[in-house]
């Protein structure tokens, strides 16, 4: 449609069995007049990377969350300061490596280059969230159709990336099983009536069920299909506060949960989510971008339209516009952005 002749693509990965972890590294500070440079930042970022884990998994992301120089914490860029030690704290997204190279062989047969591969919760991160919810605290959500990706941002700081096997398409597969219907006329059925809070939906309403074969169409109370959806969904939102609640994480979403994905497109998923984690929810769609046609600003496209403004961010075409570059609080220096953050990764 745009008429542009495409050889590579930006991927936006998700799922593949995502696990995170938050380590740091530590280097001295050589140079002259203890000055740090560029090199010291990137040797920090080697020696934080420099962490052990298991063969069937690869390093996707290295995300540096902050630096320490001596015993001054909390620095976000510590280029040209004076110190001895320079420290820094990462967050390391790992994923599942046969799930990422079956990724690659698939674009690579369809005739494309892969130029780069972001985990696409990172995108959602870059177009849905406010710089407020990312600094007070927040859980991002990312209702797919075979997984559910999520991230924790406290003090502007990604925290902890995971993501259960669970989505849309497990809903569609409850609806064409429980009503006897084919795959895709349940999917037609959740997209045009379905809903994911049952109070919310009132008890007369009836929809149609698409009769197949030798069946004929019938009715059914709208409340019933959603009494399908709705157990699913909290299923899946449980499986996600289950993972904070051991992982002693509940405590930082301060600004509440944002959900994003296609499966956000739900009717009252909001609702769903609040019943779980207590906290508000609401649904995060891209930021409004010139040249991006009204249809795209839908919660199904946060993933692609994030990582295309991370890629065009990297490769400079645009200029960077992630955060403030006035933000001071606690003391930290310098701008923010995420593309600063996911500079330093593997593909
Ligand atoms: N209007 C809608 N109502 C309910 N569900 C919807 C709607 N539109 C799309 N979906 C569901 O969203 C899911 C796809 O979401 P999305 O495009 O975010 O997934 P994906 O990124 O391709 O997959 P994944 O993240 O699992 O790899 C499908 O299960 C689809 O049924
Ligand atoms: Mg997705």
């Amino acid at each position: 449609m745009s008429g542009v002749d495409i050889r590579a693509v930006s991927l936006a990965l998700s799922g593949a069995n995502v696990e995170s972890f938050n380590t740091n590294g530590q280097v001295a500070v050589t140079g002259r007049g203890r000055e740090i440079t560029q090199e010291d930042i990137a040797r920090v970022h080697e020696a934080a990377r420099a962490v052990s884990i298991s063969m069937d998994r690869e390093i996707l992301h290295v995300i540096p969350r902050s630096y320490t120089v001596d015993d001054q914490k909390g620095i976000r860029n510590p280029l040209h300061m004076t110190g001895v030690r320079l420290e820094c704290g990462v967050h390391i997204i790992t994923g599942s490596v046969s799930t990422v190279q079956n990724m690659f062989k698939c674009v690579t047969r369809a005739g494309y280059r892969v130029e780069q591969s972001y985990l696409g919760i990172l995108g959602c991160a870059r177009t849905v969230l406010t710089e407020d919810e990312r600094d007070l605290g927040c859980l991002l959500i990312d209702v797919g159709g075979g997984t559910t990706d999520f991230m924790i941002f406290s003090e502007s700081e990604p925290v902890f990336t995971s993501a259960v096997p669970a989505g849309g398409s497990q809903i569609t597969g409850d609806i064409s099983i429980m009503l006897s219907i084919p795959v895709d006329a349940a999917e037609r059925l959740k997209k045009e009536s379905g809903a994911a809070w049952s109070d919310a939906v009132d008890p007369d309403e009836t929809v149609i069920v698409p009769g197949f074969g030798a069946r004929e169409p019938v009715e059914l109370e709208r409340r019933k299909l959603v009494s399908i959806v709705q157990p699913r969904v909290e299923e899946i939102f449980e499986m996600v506060n289950e993972r904070l609640m051991k992982n002693g994480l509940k405590d930082l979403i301060k600004a509440g949960v944002v959900l994003t994905g296609g499966s956000a497109l739900l009717p009252h998923i909001d609702e769903c989510a609040r019943s779980i984690f207590g906290v508000p929810v609401r649904i995060g769609a891209p930021a409004a971008l010139s040249g991006l046609d009204v249809e795209y600003r839908s919660p199904a496209f946060s993933a692609v339209v994030g990582v295309a403004l991370l890629e065009a961010e990297r490769t400079g075409a645009i200029a960077e516009s992630g955060g403030s570059r006035k933000k001071t609080r606690k003391g930290r220096q310098g701008g923010f952005s995420l593309m600063q953050w996911i500079k330093d990764r593997f593909f």
